[in-house]
């Protein structure tokens, strides 16, 4: 039996199996521990199960000298550095697929929110400004039969293809890989009325989206990101936003997270932000779970994790 401190408590049943094989503790709070108090509780587990707001640097794997796996529960990796991690030899597993659809889902509703502004169509009707039928009340742009740029042609990026499919668009995507159908990222941002981000975020990627390349897209498109916060530079989308520059932003990340309710970002005209709700689903988070635990069973047992970080 190892010891094993959880991040948080999660929805499903997984943590029940982690708790039949091991010894586990759960961080009680729905907030996230501190650097302090993740610290102070890895000490001396030998498996962790973090979350995206647990950042897993030197100074916790200094602290937590006898980890030998992490499991994150999420799909991405930015809050690893994972050089320290493979330098001390720990296993680090991620949660892919099982949030794919959910989060593609989310994607396509920040799509079509953004086309439509249902936000402030929504504001509207509970500000009591909605006096009559208006012609020209409240106009948005088609989603259908409309160019969508796809930056990161992973799962997710796919998948929102896919969906793009039942509405007629035409499709552009970046990619990493040797791919004939890619289209560079200049010419996507030039060409596409709706511009969704799918790669993760790394160092290579931070602020991919600056002043520059807000300044090749479309004045009426609407800029989708349900990948990091970290891949906008937000000052650069609040002053497209206000020059019109672009026609929109719908956001399930920002940079911060939580973004505080006085961030400049906000008082910008023509933007909806939720707050990285991509992946929750009941079906979706319940088996992120399963996953995360798998992962820990498979490194604590000295065996291949089954989802390891790619
Ligand atoms: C992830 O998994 O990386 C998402 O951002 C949260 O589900």
């Amino acid at each position: 039996m190892a010891e094993v401190f959880v991040a948080r408590d999660l929805p499903g049943t997984a943590l029940d199996r982690l708790r039949e094989a091991h010894e586990v503790e759960v961080w009680p709070e729905p907030r996230p521990p501190s650097r302090e108090e993740l610290g102070e509780r890895a000490a001396g587990t030998e498996g962790l199960l973090s979350l995206l707001t647990d950042k897993v640097d030197e100074a916790l794997l200094d602290a937590a000298p006898d980890l030998r796996v992490i499991a994150n529960y999420a799909v991405g990796s930015d809050n690893i550095d994972l050089e320290a991690t493979k330098r001390r030899g720990i296993a680090v597993g991620v949660t892919p697929d099982v949030l794919t659809d959910a989060t593609a889902d989310l994607a396509f509703a920040l799509i079509l929110a953004g086309a439509r502004r249902l936000t402030e169509a929504s504001d509207a009707v509970r500000n009591g400004e909605w006096s009559t039928w208006g012609p020209d009340w409240l106009l948005g742009h088609d989603v259908h039969g409309a160019t969508l740029g796809i930056v990161g042609h992973g799962r997710i990026g796919r998948a929102v293809a896919r969906r793009a499919g039942g509405f007629d668009m035409e499709v552009l995507h970046t990619s990493r890989r040797d791919d004939a159908g890619a289209t560079p990222l200049e010419e996507l941002l030039e060409r596409s009325d709706f511009v969704s981000l799918h790669v993760p975020l790394t160092p290579a990627t931070r602020h991919l989206i600056d002043g520059a390349a807000l300044a090749r897209m479309k004045p009426t498109a609407v800029l989708v990101n349900t990948g990091r916060g970290g891949l906008v530079n937000q000052e650069a989308l609040r002053k497209a936003l206000e020059s019109g520059t672009i026609g929109g932003a719908a956001l399930d990340v920002t940079d911060p997270e939580p973004l505080p309710p006085g961030d400049p970002l906000l008082t910008a005209p023509n933007l909806q932000v939720v707050p990285h709700i991509g992946s929750a689903t009941h079906t979706a988070r319940a088996a992120m779970a399963d996953r995360a635990v798998d992962n820990l069973l498979a490194g604590l047992a000295a065996e291949p994790l089954p989802f390891p970080v790619e």
